[in-house]
């Protein structure tokens, strides 16, 4: 599918999380439409492989290895990435962990550390950035889900991280707004190729066709569905859209995904209580 043809020429956009899956997806798609792209993320080995790809994409580049749960490493990557490439224009936050797991079985910092990554993560990629931000004008983008509105078994600890990060991309449209400063969240479908994806709903063939026979529009969503939503957000058109959760999902939004999106969860709930 093509990119949308927005000139991002003279911009930076800064993704964290942004070295692997849904948010290069994104970082590229902005390299490709001329920004300076800024990536981060824990493992430098990944972030100089995107970096690898980014370039080759005909972007200006910058990576930091930072882990999100660290506000001053967050800080200090985007002060060298603000020395690199200018204020800020467009700032992603994609940074997730997830696992199966149920409230009963995992352990406080199990729950703790996706928590510490979803949802504080964010508050500290967005609360380290607001100083740099472009003012009048920055658009920041935060990766959703559909655990923030959706219940899934064991799944509390991304349900309660996402429903968070919904909550606070709404709260900071109100506070930033007066700065010309909007915020939208995207909460993708099942992206193929991902490894959301490879983690929680699709190991095999009989998955993956589940997988689409449960989503309206009967396909996975690509990376490029997810970065022309990013891109048209990042965009002049979008200038008036600020505190939404947009969905980019085929229609997945909707309950008919839930029996999908939760089949392996109840089926590990159910031998977590055979067992017990
Ligand atoms: P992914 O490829 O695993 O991407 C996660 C990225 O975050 C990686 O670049 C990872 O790199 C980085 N990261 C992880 N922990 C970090 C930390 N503590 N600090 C900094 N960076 C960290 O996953 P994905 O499936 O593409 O998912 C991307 C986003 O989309 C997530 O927010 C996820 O919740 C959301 N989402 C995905 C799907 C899907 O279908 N895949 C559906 C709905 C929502 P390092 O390992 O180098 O840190
Ligand atoms: N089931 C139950 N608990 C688990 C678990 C699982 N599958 N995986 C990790 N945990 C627990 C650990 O036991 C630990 O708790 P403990 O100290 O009480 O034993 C805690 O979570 C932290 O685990 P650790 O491996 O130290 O975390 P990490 O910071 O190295 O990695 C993860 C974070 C666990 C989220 C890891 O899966 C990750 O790096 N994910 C990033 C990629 C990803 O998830 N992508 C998909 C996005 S949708």
């Amino acid at each position: 599918m093509p990119l949308i043809d927005l000139d991002f020429s003279g911009r930076h956009v800064a993704v964290f999380g942004g070295t692997s899956g849904i948010n290069f997806g994104i970082a590229e798609a902005f390299a490709r439409r001329g920004a300076s792209v800024t990536v981060a993320s824990r493992r430098q080995e990944n972030v100089d492989a995107a970096l690898a790809r980014l370039r080759e994409a005909g972007g200006r580049a910058a990576g930091f290895a930072a882990d999100v749960r660290d506000f001053d490493a967050v800080a200090r990557a985007l002060e060298s990435a603000v020395a690199a490439h200018g204020p800020i224009d467009v700032l992603v936050s994609g940074a997730a962990g997830n696992f199966f797991a149920s409230a009963a079985g995992m352990s406080a910092n199990g729950f703790r550390t996706v928590v510490d990554i979803d949802l504080m993560g964010t508050f500290h990629v967005l609360r380290a950035a607001h100083a740099h931000l472009r003012k009048p004008g920055a658009s920041v983008i935060n990766v959703s889900a559909p655990q923030a509105v959706i219940p899934m078994r064991l799944q509390s600890h991304a349900c309660a991280a996402k429903a968070g990060v919904d909550q606070l991309t709404r709260v900071l449209a109100l506070e930033w707004g007066a700065e010309g400063v909007r915020i939208n969240a995207i909460a993708p479908g099942p992206i193929d190729g991902t490894e959301g994806v490879k983690r929680l709903m699709a190991q095999d063939e009989a998955q993956r066709a589940q997988v689409v026979a449960s989503v309206p529009l009967q396909r996975f969503g690509t990376l490029e569905d997810i970065a022309n939503l990013a891109l048209f957000l990042a965009s002049p058109h979008a200038g008036f859209i600020s505190g939404a959760v947009i969905p980019c999902d085929g229609g997945g939004a909707l309950e008919s995904v839930k029996p999908m999106l939760e089949a392996t969860g109840r089926q590990l709930a159910a031998q977590e209580r055979a067992a017990s």
